[in-house]
């Protein structure tokens, strides 16, 4: 059975393809349209998956959307109405969006794919992320939290999952808390508010929080609060997404918080100004956290369970799913390496392969490399024409080589294998450098990723010696498969891990077992046995405002534009020749794309 499952329309569009159960590809269309955070129909993907499995859209047996269109439609007319008439000015465009494309959702995939409208189905969004946590966790029966923004009406749910293998699976919510009042929209208000794109930079309020105090909490207090019931409610005073789409704070957050960033001045956290918004993030992030905490822990009380799956925008919060696993009572918890909303493609198809369709429980592969392969004859084609020299070797030369080039303090592009599906690199599409130095950092920062100094770097490191270096809690190591948790560096490390060791002493730490990567595994240990420390920095392989690379080519490009040393892709490895060079090389690759 061929589940085609599609999520589009919000922010990070994506298609992923199940197959007698099993999922076998899934891509983000960004990786493919080459435009960050593309939330069109996608088109791309689509075709990339039907491509993936030699197959024809006519030998689809369902094709799932990610959310009920008409829900959320419900819920735009019904906050556009309530608010009315201090709606009016927003009314109209929410109305053109939700009517435009998406409440004809299943007219227009019967129509992009030529299927019948009776092959589209839907899924509720939370339903959605529950399944992308749940169904692609190694565990049987787990306690399943999901939270974001908003779905249709959705902002948090809780619940359980129960599969039994080659036999059926249940998903049941237990309670649910809805629009308006959601963590994921308080976070965002802040992101906005500290003058960062809200959908995109919430990561980046994380990060700046390590840099503040969280002073204002009792403010923050006064925005959200904790109902009788265990679930809590915003104080809409001091919000107005719900009513606009202009703004997301109203005047009485501005006269709780202060005058909100300018998103055209940097942050000078040297200034009380640049201070006070390290503070509000650092608030934002504690009571973020703290509610996250007391959820999970009744959660924890309720079903006994020692798993959680924790699903939704908010799961990409490191340093509360850190806390959660700490304090909640749950001895592992499960993030898939994707919980946004691209995730619910995969979400999505399982969802509706296992409950809709009621087909046995598979035991799924664990790992996030669900996109095309990277072809390093497509490298070494592309640098020999430049004149670069471009050298194929089998795999034990080529990683003691590119362990040289990074002991020499040379920087690494680094693809190889499938295209990482989620917003993080996880050694397949990664930047590799030595994580010791803050030079190192700076030259990272400044040369490549052309990005704000308070974010941190993050360090890859073989499971066998994670413990040396990171004070890691039991069951951490599993949140740190897919780089889902933020633990301390420990102490005495701090000093030579200087690139990848937060300014509060912690890093976002990415553990490999060797089955999930092994060259990338080989590579950690070359490195180790040179430098004494097999750790490595690995951040995203793409340049500020691009998305993550994809093909040779795109390696290359960036490579060419930036101060990566040597680039590898597959068993190729190319060093640059002179930077002087590279001007024209980059325009003759614009120049074939556009031919
Ligand atoms: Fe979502």
């Amino acid at each position: 059975m061929n589940i085609l499952g599609i999520s589009a329309h919000y922010h990070d569009s994506a298609a992923a393809l199940v197959v007698d159960g099993v999922p076998v590809y899934a891509i983000q269309e960004e990786r493919l349209s080459r435009h960050k955070g593309d939330a069109a129909f996608p088109l791309l993907a689509i075709e990339s998956c039907l491509q993936h499995a030699g197959i024809e859209p006519d030998e689809l047996d369902a094709v799932v959307f990610y959310e009920r269109p008409m829900l959320k439609f419900d819920r735009i007319l019904t906050c556009a109405l309530r608010a009315f008439p201090r709606s009016w000015r927003a009314f109209p465009k929410a109305m053109k969006n939700s009517l435009g494309e998406k409440v004809w959702m299943r007219g227009i995939i019967s129509s992009h794919l030529g299927v019948p409208g009776r092959k589209v189905l839907f899924t509720e969004h939370h339903q959605s992320h529950a399944a992308a946590a749940f169904l692609t966790a190694p565990t049987c029966h787990a306690a399943i939290m999901t939270a974001d923004a908003v779905g249709e009406w959705t902002t948090l749910s809780v619940g359980e999952g129960e599969r039994v293998a080659n036999g059926p699976t249940t998903i049941r919510r237990f309670r649910e808390i809805r629009f308006p009042h959601s963590l994921g929209m308080l976070y965002s208000t802040f992101t906005a508010y500290l003058g960062f794109k809200v959908n995109e930079d919430e990561y980046k309020v994380m990060g700046l929080a390590g840099y503040g105090q969280p002073t204002l909490v009792e403010q923050v207090r006064k925005l959200i609060r904790r109902t009788p019931d265990g679930a809590f409610t915003l104080d809409l005073n001091y919000f107005e997404f719900h009513t606009t789409a202009e703004r997301s704070y109203s005047s009485r957050f501005i006269e709780l918080f202060g005058p909100p960033r300018n998103p055209y001045e940097p942050i000078a956290l040297d200034t009380a100004e640049g201070q006070r918004f390290a503070n509000c993030a650092a608030s934002v992030q504690r009571v973020l956290e703290n509610t996250l905490v007391e959820l999970t822990r009744n959660l924890h009380q309720e079903t006994g369970l020692p798993d959680l799956c924790f699903g939704g925008g908010l799961a990409l919060n490191g340093v509360a799913n850190a806390r959660i696993l700490a304090e909640s009572g749950f001895e592992r918890v499960f993030v898939p390496p994707a919980p946004g909303d691209a995730g619910c493609a995969i979400g999505a198809a399982l969802y509706c392969d296992r409950i809709h369709f009621g087909n046995p429980d598979r035991e799924l592969p664990d790992h996030p490399f669900w996109g095309p392969s990277v072809d390093g004859s497509e490298l070494a084609r592309l640098a020999q024409e430049d004149g670069h020299f471009a050298a194929e070797s089998q795999d034990g030369a080529l990683i003691d080589q590119i362990a040289d080039d990074l002991a020499a303090g040379r920087i690494v592009g680094w693809m190889e294998g499938g295209l990482e599906f989620g917003p993080r690199a996880l050694g397949h599409r990664s930047i590799l450098a030595a994580p010791h130095t803050t030079q190192m950092r700076d030259r990272l920062n400044r040369e490549i990723k052309y990005r704000e100094p308070f974010r941190p770097f993050a360090p890859v490191v073989p499971i066998e010696v994670v413990e040396r270096y990171f004070d890691i809690p039991p069951g951490g190591t599993r949140l740190a498969r897919f780089m889902s948790g933020v633990f301390p560096v420990r102490r005495e490390w701090r000093s030579r891990l200087q690139a990848i060791t937060h300014v509060d002493g912690t890093a976002r730490v990415q553990v490999l077992e060797p089955a999930m990567s092994p060259r990338l595994h080989a590579l950690l240990e070359a490195y180790g046995r040179r430098t004494g420390i097999p750790v490595l920095l690995n951040t995203s392989f793409n340049l500020a405002g691009e998305p993550i690379v994809n093909r040779a080519v795109e390696g290359y490009s960036t490579f060419l534009r930036c101060k990566i040393d040597v680039l590898v892709a597959g068993g190729t490895r190319v060093m640059k020749r002179t930077s002087a060079t590279a001007k024209t090389q980059v325009d003759k690759i614009k120049q074939e794309e556009i031919a």
